[in-house]
């Protein structure tokens, strides 16, 4: 399947995202954790977009449309893939259908994690990543086993830069202006299916697998 993920920060994209990927065998490309481990290898693409990923703001449309083109020819990617935070603007979804149709393809679903705003900032500030493999824990509803440790290799989790209650409010924002038309964009081709992001993580996973059925 060729599925697109998309919801405000927080909504539980990267949460759901591992669980879809292994049980439908496909390829997993967030394009924040790609820029992320960019940023932190000081590429020059990290550079690029270090700035307005601290801020909270969008990175250009030509950067991350950029990072997929050349994801989506990854072997592994061939029979289906999740995109997990693109395409995130209108520009970039009329790039995506471009760069599919070029491939003769299209998207069959588009996930929405439907949420209120209010829930958001408890869920952002108790975050806590293993940065090499994407997985996120929280303090309070996806304890790791051990405080501060990556359930699977040991390895430290660390916290993002931009999960702050401030910068959240800027994270927000650019989702209503600039992602929100994109699920507009989406409804009118008849493709989007709404979750109920508000409940606790195993019940998405039920609603999401509802709709992949
Ligand atoms: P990105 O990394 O995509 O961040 P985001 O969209 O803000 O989304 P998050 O990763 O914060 O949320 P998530 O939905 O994955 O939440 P998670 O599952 O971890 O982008 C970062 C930045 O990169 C952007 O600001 C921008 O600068 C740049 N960028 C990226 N893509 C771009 C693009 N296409 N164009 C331009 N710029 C781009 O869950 C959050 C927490 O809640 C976790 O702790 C989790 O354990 C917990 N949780 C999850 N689900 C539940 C639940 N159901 N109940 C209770 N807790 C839950
Ligand atoms: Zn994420």
């Amino acid at each position: 399947k060729r599925l697109i993920l998309i919801g405000p920060p927080g909504s539980g994209k990267g949460t759901q995202s591992p669980i879809i990927k292994d049980e439908y065998c496909l390829c997993h490309l967030a394009t924040g954790d790609m820029l992320r481990a960019a940023v932190a290898a000081r590429t020059p693409l990290g550079t690029k977009a270090k700035e307005a990923m601290d801020k909270g703001e969008l990175v250009s449309d030509d950067l991350v449309v950029g990072i997929i083109d050349e994801a989506l020819k990854k072997p592994s990617c061939q029979k289906g893939f999740i995109l997990d935070g693109f395409p995130r603007t209108v520009v970039q979804a009329q790039k995506l259908d471009e760069m599919l149709k070029n491939r003769g393809t299209k998207v069959d679903k588009v996930l929405n994690f439907a949420i209120d705003d209010a829930i958001l900032e408890e869920r952002i500030t108790g975050r806590w990543i293993h940065p090499a493999s994407g997985r996120s824990y929280h303090t309070k509803f996806a304890p790791p086993k051990v405080p501060g440790v990556d359930d699977a290799t040991g390895e430290p989790l660390i916290q993002r830069k931009d999960d702050t209650a401030a910068v959240l409010k800027s994270r927000l924002e650019a989702f209503h202006k600039q992602t929100e038309p994109v699920i507009d964009y989406y409804a009118k081709k008849g493709v989007v299916a709404n979750l109920p992001a508000e409940k606790p993580p195993k019940e998405v996973t039920v609603e999401v697998q509802k709709v992949l059925s």
